[in-house]
């Protein structure tokens, strides 16, 4: 089995690039089925989840052929199956935005009916309520969500919760729809407004993404374009918290700043200093880091997607922080893990009292998922000794080069496979 094996120490200092964003990519890859023509798409990143979703793309017909190692041809005009099955829900849930993509296309669609998954459970009573909205019929039979409709027609949905995925898979199955839609208490995430703006380019009528209320014309079909996925603000904020939990100086490049300015205040408020420019922010941490209080929120609120790596910052700094998980109910299965690193951290329902400690110990751990993996790594980083963090599946699901990257900005990181590989990394490892 794949581990990183990590010895802690070095400050990360230098530049590092940034992706591809992978759950703008997996929305806009799912789209790109909804025309005939063929559909180009740049800055994909090269990870797991999108593998996944473009093999399920394949298995019902859709044309992709790679240009490059982030660009695509997607042609869905060959489309001869509207049923993705289980094994690829169970890899990665993302396949589901298949459902409002063909829904939208074809009148018609069956996916496997997601699980929960370990961040929680995870409902989709949204994403059919929407369909049902638009005139679709819903039913669950044999494990599959089953959607089928005479006609679609445009109408006032409202979302009991802000949903992300809820709000894609409606937007996907409303621009072809007859009339208007309007979703109210929509998601406002980057990756919402990027999928938006990739469906207007292949001409569909969408306004008002990026606020709680999208207005969707519908229009009678979708033709071809060339787009580029937008940065990876997850990714960003994942190595600037490395620059800060290390001591370091990062210059983080080919970002939206004002995708960051959650992540951006907070590290000001734990004692970082950050310089911003168009498309690159500089992260300096050489101050002792400070406490604070989090809580996740949907955008522009600070993402539950970077809840384990802050709070692997916040368990260094002086005092105690509280953070709140207020979007899933699973999110914390990494503090026991932190907690063989030395964290003091007590979680009690949706809150966890961190209380900072003055320095980590390298210790073997497993990363739960994918961004709590990533926050184990970089406590690995500036911990004193070795880690090795298991499962690193987990966090290939969405970052590319992760270790290579963290090396270029001299991280001592190797990703080892078996006992020899470990020793000899120990042996190396100054
Ligand atoms: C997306 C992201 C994920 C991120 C999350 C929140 C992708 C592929 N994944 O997940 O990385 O952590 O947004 O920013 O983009 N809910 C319902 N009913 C529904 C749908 C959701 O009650 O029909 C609840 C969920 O249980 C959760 C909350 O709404 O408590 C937000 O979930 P949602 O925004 O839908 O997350 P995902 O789209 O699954």
């Amino acid at each position: 089995m794949e581990q990183y094996a990590i010895k802690g120490g070095n400050p990360l200092v230098g530049e590092v690039e940034i992706g591809g964003a992978k759950n703008a990519a997996l929305a806009i890859l799912a789209a790109s089925i909804m025309t005939d023509e063929t559909v180009l798409i740049e800055n994909v990143p090269d990870v797991r989840d999108i593998h996944v979703l473009l093999q399920a793309m394949e298995s019902i017909g859709a044309i992709v052929s790679k240009v490059d190692r982030h660009t695509y041809k997607i042609n869905g005009s060959q489309i001869s199956s509207l049923t993705i099955e289980d094994d690829y829900i169970k890899k990665i849930r993302a396949s589901y935005y298949l459902l409002g993509a063909l829904l939208g296309k074809y009148k018609e669609a069956a996916v496997a009916l997601p699980g929960g998954c370990n961040i929680g459970s995870r409902p989709i009573d949204q994403h059919i309520k929407g369909f049902k909205g638009l005139g679709a019929n819903v039913k669950i039979e044999h494990g599959l969500i089953v959607t089928r409709a005479d006609e679609l027609i445009g109408n006032h949905i409202y979302m009991d919760v802000v949903t992300v995925g809820g709000t894609i898979n409606v937007m996907m199955a409303s621009v072809m729809a007859q009339g208007q839609t309007i979703i109210e208490n929509a998601a406002k995430e980057p990756h919402v407004v990027d999928l938006a703006n990739f469906l207007n380019s292949m001409g569909a009528n969408i306004k008002g993404a990026g606020t709680d209320v999208i207005r969707i014309k519908g229009v009678d079909k979708l033709h071809k374009t060339e787009y580029a996925v937008i940065p990876d603000q997850i990714e960003a904020g994942t190595f600037m918290m490395a620059a800060a939990i290390t001591k370091g100086d990062i210059t983080i490049k080919n970002v939206i700043p004002k995708h960051l300015e959650s992540i951006t205040a907070k590290l000001i408020e734990i004692g970082c200093e950050i310089e911003e420019s168009d498309d690159a922010v500089r992260v300096v941490s050489s101050k002792p880091l400070q406490h604070t209080q989090i809580k996740t929120l949907p955008y522009p609120g600070f993402p539950t997607d970077m809840q384990p790596q802050i709070s692997v910052a916040l368990g260094l700094s002086q005092g105690t922080s509280i953070v709140t998980e207020s979007i899933f109910e699973n999110r914390f299965k990494y503090v026991d893990e932190l907690a063989r690193m030395g964290a003091d951290i007590k979680v009690e329902g949706n809150t966890a009292i961190i209380t900072g400690v003055s320095g980590y110990t390298g210790a073997s751990v497993s990363a739960p998922d994918l961004r709590a993996g990533a926050a184990l790594v970089i406590a690995g980083l500036a911990a004193e000794g070795v880690t090795i963090v298991d499962d690193i599946k987990y966090i290939e699901r969405g970052y590319e080069d992760f270790n290579l990257k963290l090396k270029k900005l001299g991280a001592q990181i190797e990703k080892v496979t078996t006992e020899r590989d470990y020793r000899k990394f120990k042996f190396q490892a100054v």
